[in-house]
């Protein structure tokens, strides 16, 4: 199964987001193969695009929560109001977040554990800036990404979890890593989750990639077994691309299953 989510970032208002909502729904209709899909609008879209997106394939997911449950936090949104709109997934430390609005590694710890806490599922995101890759740092600045952002966190044993791997230089640049780098930090990926959550199982555990990630270069992804998906942001809100995208998936799932077979 390969997991396609859509990160919407502030690039669309209510309106928008349904009308993109229902051309995704469109576009997986009838399909025998279907990835695991899911979309992130902005929260004042959530509640609308519910109503698209209830009795589909299509999951919800937040771009951001705050770790408190209730309280005096002006402008912050829980886990509680979250879950009251059927949200299940969240993303948490995205690069935008880390490098423009100064969150730190407690504070996105914080935030997974209360993902965690409240049932729902965290895609935490990682990734290195152009200067540590360029200083040879990738491997060492990501596993002390996760080290820091899980220090202290409870894996609760039911649970799924993503990571995805966004180097913040492929972020909106048009210049993506190449599937091959991506592999490397997969699989680097996966075995530092496992150090750090030692009880939790392969099947737990979802690397996708992200940054730069279009109609184009979907597949490229897709089709490595450690690549487990794409998180999209741009092509995610022109509905040409995504569909794209997802055609990419169902490739690749189909190509999967006529390995396994
Ligand atoms: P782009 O696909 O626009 O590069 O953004 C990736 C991203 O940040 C998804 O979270």
């Amino acid at each position: 199964m390969k997991t396609i989510i859509g990160n919407w970032k502030m690039y669309v208002g209510v309106r928008e987001s349904v009308a993109l909502a229902r051309g995704m729904l469109y576009a997986l209709r009838g399909k025998k193969i279907v990835p695991h899909v899911v979309i992130c609008p902005s929260f004042v879209a959530l509640s609308d695009v519910r109503k698209i997106i209830t009795r589909s394939h299509v999951a919800l997911g937040a771009q951001d929560m705050f770790w408190e449950e209730t309280g005096a936090y002006t402008g912050e949104i829980s886990s509680r109001m979250l879950s009251e709109l059927a949200v299940s997934y969240v993303l948490i430390g995205h690069s935008e977040r880390r490098h423009s609005l100064g969150e730190t590694d407690e504070m996105i710890g914080k935030k997974v554990q209360q993902v965690f806490r409240s049932g729902m599922t965290p895609v935490l995101c990682v990734g290195e800036t152009a200067e540590e890759r360029a200083q040879g740092k990738t491997q060492e600045i990501v596993e002390q990404q996760l080290h820091q952002d899980f220090a202290g966190v409870e894996y609760p044993p039911a649970s799924e979890l993503f990571i995805a791997y966004e180097p913040r230089w492929a972020i909106g640049t048009g210049m993506a890593a190449t599937p091959q780098d991506a592999v490397v930090m997969h699989q680097s990926i996966r075995g530092w989750v496992k150090e750090i959550f030692p009880s939790i199982r392969d099947e737990q555990i979802h690397v996708l990639y992200g940054g730069s990630v279009d109609g184009a270069n979907a597949y490229a992804f897709l089709r490595e077994k450690e690549i487990d998906g794409v998180l999209v942001g741009g092509a995610s809100v022109k509905l040409t691309l995504m569909q794209e995208v997802l055609s990419a998936a169902i490739e690749a799932m189909e190509g999967e299953a006529h390995q396994s077979s």
